[in-house]
């Protein structure tokens, strides 16, 4: 199979690169005045990611402001759960919204299966357009919600704390959990091959709530999914690169090696694990990404600076490795602050090699 030229790819295969690549989790964001703008112009955050060429300006702006080395689709998770039928809306504050929430059989039959290329056809004119307007600076990633944290957001009705609603089908109708979870698992594997299809040259899977479950509960009702859905992607692009596949499950530590396991190429990391011994524990079988806390970002630029070199340094001067935070960088955070870190990173020389 021929080998990708751009950092980032190389390094989700593994392949030796000069330098570490970099992309952040929410670089186009609230933090960014330049998004804000777009935003108003647009109305609200939904209208924008339903306008093809205004998310492909969002996408562009933090590419264009701090030389990162990936651009992600600007679109959000929960647009899939909208268009299985679900009504969606941001409110101001308290988060997403999804009504009516799936809570019994009928609620399960009302879903509609859906087809990405007409439901969500907004996403691929997105792709399509960022693709031109990048004109191969940087890689596409595209991305989609894990089946479990989907399903959290559509039985729950939006955000949650304690997890109460689906928590309590999991122990008590775990047959209506997994009938919501193998519909997500189909849809979720159509999006993303459609999203390879028309664009994108790699894919992220977000299991943000992977980490409210036990070991076991974890196994059984995220990765086995995730894992379903990453044995149905068409892993060659339509430039006939390899496309990698990255699951990302914060506060997921314990279960590094089960997700290693997965057939996936890159395992996220959240800022809890040791990113020197995560790399001992999968002993090359995938790559990393990670894994510096977001909070690094409220501290000084010097700080800033020695904290990614300790990433850098605890991960030692291997391929395989991709920097990015440990979750998405917060609405109050500096841009400065984000200049100085992808500085930082793409400056970084490992000891040895300057003898
Ligand atoms: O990373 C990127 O730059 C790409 C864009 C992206 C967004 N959401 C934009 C967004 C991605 C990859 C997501 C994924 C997403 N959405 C996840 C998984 C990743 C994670 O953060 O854990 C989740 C859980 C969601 C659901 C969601 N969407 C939440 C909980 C919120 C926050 C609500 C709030 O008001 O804080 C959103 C909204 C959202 N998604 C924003 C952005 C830029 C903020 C919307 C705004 O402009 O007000």
């Amino acid at each position: 199979m021929p080998e990708p030229h751009h950092l980032f790819l190389r390094a989700c295969l593994n392949l030796p690169t000069e330098r570490t690549p970099v992309w952040i989790m929410r670089q186009a964001g609230r933090y960014l005045p330049e998004y804000m703008s777009i935003r108003q112009q647009a109305g609200d955050f939904l209208n924008l990611c339903k306008n093809p060429e205004l998310a492909t300006q969002v996408t562009l702006q933090p590419i264009d402001r701090f030389g990162l080395d990936a651009a992600i689709l600007f679109s959000d998770i929960l647009v899939v759960p909208e268009a299985m039928g679900m009504g969606l809306s941001f409110g101001s504050g308290e988060g997403p919204l999804l009504e009516p929430p799936i809570r019994n059989r009928s609620d399960l039959e009302r879903l509609h299966p859906f087809d990405p290329e007409q439901e969500l056809d907004y996403v691929m004119e997105t792709i399509r357009t960022i693709r031109k307007r990048l004109d191969d600076r940087v890689p596409l990633i595209g991305f989609s919600g894990s089946p479990w944290t989907l399903a959290t957001y559509m039985v729950e009705g939006g955000s949650s704390k304690n997890f109460s609603r689906i928590k309590g089908m999991m122990y008590d109708q775990p047959e209506l959990l997994n009938g919501l979870l193998n519909r997500l698992v189909e849809a979720v594997t159509r999006y993303l091959n459609a999203q390879i299809r028309h664009g994108v040259q790699a894919v992220q899977i977000f299991d943000t709530w992977g980490g409210v479950l036990g070991h076991r509960e974890f196994l059984e009702f995220s990765l086995a999914n995730m894992q379903k859905i990453v044995a149905g992607l068409d892993k060659t692009g339509p430039d006939g690169l390899p496309v990698p596949v990255i699951l990302f499950a914060k506060g997921c530590g314990a279960h590094l090696e089960a997700m290693a396991a997965s057939g996936c190429h890159v395992v996220g990391l959240d800022w809890t694990t040791d990113i020197g011994e995560a790399r001992q524990r999968v002993q090359g079988r995938v790559a990393l990404q990670g894994n510096l806390d977001p909070a690094v970002l409220y501290a000084s630029p010097e700080r800033i600076r020695q904290e990614a070199a300790r990433v850098l340094t605890a991960y030692g001067p291997h391929p395989g490795l991709i920097f990015n935070l440990g979750h998405g960088i917060a609405p109050d955070c500096h841009p400065e602050k984000v200049a100085s870190l992808v500085q930082a990173v793409q400056g970084f020389q490992h000891e040895s090699r300057h003898p």
